[in-house]
């Protein structure tokens, strides 16, 4: 039996997810589609059901449906639970289920980087959907304190609220730091600029963009024309999908250089 998997978004026309799915399910033999498909939040309960059905047997979902696909499922797993966020569902035993590969994804892919992350101090920039799993994952890291900055200062404060520790800074202004974190909508046009002082704060800190296409944002071009270390989401979006494989296949692909080869658009 062919099995058929889906990326949910809106906007999706820019997803990669196909691309690097189809390549591990050749790769491994598999018989198996994955295709993006738009949506209004009005079709999400209609698509479920064919999950149900088992017409579909595995979704991705992406902006901005990791929170409101939430009441449809039947289960969550400890990841999306507590990160009121999924990214992959799947059916298991008649039940539908949401999982979050997101907080693994980013968490592996800071590892594969030379940084330290354990004892330091990040700074966040966004509230988005994502900013949850990407605390958990610092959380397991062991960094030591984390500063969120929001342009809509409740959004934050809501955050705030799940995690008391964190300290809210006012948008526009930057704390002390050792890693920031874009976790804004702002680099995926070329022109957009988050408006920080670079030259004073970059030099021997490191800046990493959850965005990975466009391959640099002007947030990692400037900081590293100022001495900071970078690196985008690449990563991140990979080994997400990476986890996301193994819950609907069983089998964990390689990442290789032709897997990275893949997403140089
Ligand atoms: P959602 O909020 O629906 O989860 P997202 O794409 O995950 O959407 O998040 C977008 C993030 O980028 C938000 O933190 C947003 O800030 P607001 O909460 O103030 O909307 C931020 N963002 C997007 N465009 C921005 C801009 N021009 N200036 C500042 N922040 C921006």
């Amino acid at each position: 039996m062919n099995k058929k998997f889906l990326v949910i978004g809106n906007p999706i026309e820019h997803s990669l997810s196909p691309k690097l799915h189809n390549y591990w399910i050749k790769k491994n033999n598999l018989k198996a589609s994955y295709d993006k498909k738009f949506l209004e939040q009005g079709e999400i309960q209609q698509l479920i059901l064919e999950v149900r059905k088992e017409k579909i047997h595995g979704l991705n979902v992406t902006v901005p449906f990791k929170k409101t696909v939430i009441p449809f499922l039947d289960e969550l797993s400890d990841e999306a639970k507590s990160s009121q966020s999924v990214n992959t569902i799947y059916k298991n035993k008649n039940k539908i289920i949401g999982d979050n590969t997101d907080i693994e994804g980013f968490k592996i892919g800071l590892e594969t980087t030379s940084q330290i992350i354990k004892n330091k101090e990040a700074l966040i920039l966004g509230a988005g959907g994502v900013v949850l799993s990407i605390i958990i994952a610092l959380k397991k890291m062991q960094i030591s304190k984390i500063y969120l900055s929001n342009r809509t200062e409740l959004k934050a404060l809501e955050i705030k609220k799940i995690f008391p520790e964190i300290e809210i800074i006012e948008w526009g202004k930057v704390s002390s730091f050792d890693i920031i974190i874009n976790a804004t909508s702002i680099g995926l046009n070329n022109k957009d600029e988050i408006n920080i002082d670079y030259k004073n704060i970059s030099q021997n800190k490191f800046f990493y963009d959850v965005i990975y296409n466009p391959k640099e944002t002007n947030f990692l071009k400037k900081a590293k024309r100022y001495g900071a270390q970078t690196e985008n989401g690449k990563m991140m979006f990979i080994y997400q999908a990476q986890k996301a494989f193994f819950k609907w296949h069983n089998i964990l692909p390689v990442v290789d250089n032709e897997t990275l080869n893949l997403l140089n658009t």
